[in-house]
């Protein structure tokens, strides 16, 4: 075969290569199902409310937080009452029992992290958790391991002493 052939075949099997990197990584990101079919596509994306109305404490504390069932009743308490999942809600609500969220992006605890110190130097939510508000369940679109953050840490001089993150 002449070159031009060779060239199309080995690009395919590049690309094949590369597809089925991005498969197995996108199929191991850890998406769990949850009690209540939350949607950040609808609620971040679509009708455009704020990370920080719902995980308030971002800014304040190591934690983000999700937000308790009675932030959800805000609007809940008139919005689409209809629908099966806002009625697992409002069940939650009348029962006065909190949502068994179930954990997305957790690390060891061997490992110190804090949201504030990054939240208030202005990093996006979406540079460590990918872009949430078009996911209709949370997935771990970003893997925040040991390199991940030391490689930021060093791009913009944060410390990187071990002692910063593991105590
Ligand atoms: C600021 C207002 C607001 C808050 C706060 C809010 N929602 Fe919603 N929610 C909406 C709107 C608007 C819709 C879309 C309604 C529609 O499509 O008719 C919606 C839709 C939903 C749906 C239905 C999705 C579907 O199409 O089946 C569920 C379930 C839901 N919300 C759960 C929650 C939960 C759980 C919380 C708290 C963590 C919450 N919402 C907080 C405004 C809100
Ligand atoms: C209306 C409330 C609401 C808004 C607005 C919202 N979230 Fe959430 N978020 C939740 C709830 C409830 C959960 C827990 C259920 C789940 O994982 O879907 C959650 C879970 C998450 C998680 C996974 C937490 C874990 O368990 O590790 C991340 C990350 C997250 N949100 C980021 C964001 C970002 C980034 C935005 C803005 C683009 C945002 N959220 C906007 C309510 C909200
Ligand atoms: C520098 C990276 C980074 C940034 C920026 C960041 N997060 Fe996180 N987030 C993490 C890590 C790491 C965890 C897991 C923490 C753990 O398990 O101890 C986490 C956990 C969470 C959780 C699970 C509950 C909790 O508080 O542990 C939510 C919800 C969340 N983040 C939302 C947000 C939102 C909303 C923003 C933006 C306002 C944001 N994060 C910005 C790294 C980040
Ligand atoms: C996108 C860039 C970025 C990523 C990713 C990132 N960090 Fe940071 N981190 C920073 C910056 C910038 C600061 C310095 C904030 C300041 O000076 O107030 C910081 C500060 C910290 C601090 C506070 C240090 C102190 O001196 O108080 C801890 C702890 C920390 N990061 C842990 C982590 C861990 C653990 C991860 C990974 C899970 C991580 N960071 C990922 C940019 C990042
Ligand atoms: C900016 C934050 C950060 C700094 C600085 C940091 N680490 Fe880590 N380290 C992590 C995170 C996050 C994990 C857990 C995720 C992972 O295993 O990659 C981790 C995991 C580890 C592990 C377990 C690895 C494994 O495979 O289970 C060891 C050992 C470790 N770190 C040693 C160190 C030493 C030694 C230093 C100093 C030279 C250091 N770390 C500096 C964030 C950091």
């Amino acid at each position: 075969m002449r070159g031009p052939g060779k060239f199309i075949i080995a690009g395919g099997i590049v690309l094949l290569a590369v597809g089925a990197i991005l498969f197995t990584a996108y199929g191991r990101a850890k998406t769990p199902e949850q009690p209540i079919k939350f949607s950040h596509k609808i609620h971040a994306g679509e009708f455009k409310i704020a990370c920080e109305y719902c995980h308030s404490y971002a800014r304040r504390s190591t934690v983000a937080g999700v937000p308790a069932v009675e932030r959800c009743m805000g609007c809940h308490k008139v919005t689409a009452m209809d629908k099966p999942e806002v009625k697992k809600l409002l069940e939650y609500w009348n029962r006065k029992e909190p949502i068994p969220w179930v954990k997305v992006f957790d690390q060891p605890d061997f490992v110190h992290f804090s949201h504030a110190p990054h939240v208030l130097k202005g990093i996006a939510c979406q540079n460590c958790h990918g872009p949430v508000e078009t996911m209709e369940r949370v997935r771990e679109a970003v893997t925040l391991n040991m390199e991940r953050c030391v490689t930021c840490h060093m791009q913009r001089k944060a410390s990187i002493d071990c002692w910063t993150c593991h105590k």
